[in-house]
């Protein structure tokens, strides 16, 4: 099956009489009779479920999906994209180790690195993972690598590929957060990552209304994982796993208009007074080829500052300001006060994050109705 057909169908088997939608199931306990029939499903050893912490038929169906389109052999649903990370990092990297990640990193994922995994004695490296130069001088002695697929702001695509062949020589486990990119535009564990995370929240579920991660790799790492939710209660909720799979029906078709409303608006911002620079994975070099589109991230700088955004902002008539992306609106986010907001001015400018710097979530709307909002809105 070609993945726009995995889409719609990877994590169910239909039947005679199936529900060809599937029923909604919130038990958070299911009835036994038998007690080995109890044992044999709380060991996993029979299909079934017990206890809705433990497991849930649309969680596991969300699972299953992710895996089958990320072509991995498990997956774990969970409460966030957070928890999905953190569940991930600690299931391939369970002891105090050095953890060498994207210097890009999405500015929550830095938070949980500094504040939560360096007191607990790991050791955080931020590179260049642009620079394949640095990842090799960075990978002896590292225990896990962490890259995103399309940075943050900025929308740098690193060679995941070669990362991929430098990790697997030394041994090293690799991370990919795939949020920004979707299994639709790549699919980072046939490069060689180790295993791949999403905030669900984003494109997968595809409307800003549901708050999930899912993590996916091969089945021991992913065991851990689940046993790990589990036992810490970060399991995703049955509804939100039923919202998550009905957004993620329609990937395709939305990854290839958000694919494209991104290009025309990249390029009309180009041409528009008061733009500075443009930044896309297509357009901006030197990024590595996403070769089926890249998704709806742009970002781009704006003169004047801080001052411009807010009148940008307060002219835009179709598009919204709001701290998150992937949905089928266009909305506009501030990195400073956002995503990285967590970081010093001098390490922001450092990165290329200046006070006039947007990152753009390009919706489902019409092209020309984006780059006229967006015209009106940045004009003197
Ligand atoms: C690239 C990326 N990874 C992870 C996350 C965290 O996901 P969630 O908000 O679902 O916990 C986000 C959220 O913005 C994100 O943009």
């Amino acid at each position: 099956m070609k993945p726009a057909s995995r889409a719609v169908h990877a994590g169910r088997d239909l039947g005679a009489r199936s529900p060809l939608a599937p029923d909604l199931s919130p038990a958070a306990v299911h009835v036994f009779t038998d007690l080995d029939d109890y044992d044999a499903v709380a060991r996993g050893e029979r299909a079934g479920h017990y206890y809705g912490r433990n497991s849930n038929a649309n969680r596991e169906m969300l699972e299953r999906a992710v895996a089958e389109l990320e072509g991995a052999e498990a997956g774990v649903a969970t409460a966030s994209g957070m928890s999905a990370l953190h569940g991930a990092i600690l299931a391939l990297a369970p002891r105090p180790t050095t953890i060498v990640a994207t210097r890009e990193l999405y500015g929550g994922t830095a938070s949980l690195l500094r504040q939560d995994l360096e007191p607990a004695g790991y050791e955080v490296h931020f590179v260049n993972l642009s620079d394949l130069d640095t990842v090799s001088r960075a990978l002896p002695g590292a225990g896990l690598v962490i890259a995103e697929t399309i940075t943050n702001p900025l929308c740098h695509v690193p060679d995941l590929e070669a990362i991929g062949a430098m990790t697997r020589e030394k041994g090293v486990a690799f991370l990919v957060d795939n949020t920004f990119a979707t299994p639709l535009l790549c699919r980072p564990l046939e490069l060689g990552a180790t295993a791949v995370m999403h905030s669900a929240t984003k494109y997968l579920g595809g409307h800003s209304d549901l708050v999930a991660g899912v993590a996916v790799g091969d089945a021991p790492t992913m065991g851990l994982a689940r046993a790990r939710a589990a036992r810490t209660g970060t399991t995703l909720s049955p509804f939100d796993a039923w919202l998550a799979l009905r957004g993620l029906r329609t990937l395709d078709v939305r990854m290839k208009r958000h694919s494209e409303n991104s290009l025309a608006l990249a390029r009309a911002l180009r041409e528009m007074a008061g733009v500075t620079r443009v930044h896309h994975p297509l357009l901006d070099g030197p990024n590595h080829v996403l070769p089926h589109g890249s998704g709806g991230m742009m970002a781009f700088d704006l003169e004047g500052g801080r001052h411009a955004v807010q009148r940008m902002i307060k002219r835009f008539s179709l598009v919204t300001f709001a701290a998150s992306l992937g949905g089928v609106e266009t909305t506009i986010s501030y990195p400073e006060i956002t995503s990285h907001r967590s970081m010093s001015p001098e390490e922001r400018a450092e990165l290329g994050v200046g006070p006039g710097t947007v990152r753009v979530s390009v919706g489902l709307e019409d092209p020309e109705d984006i780059v006229a909002d967006f015209a009106q809105a940045v004009a003197p």
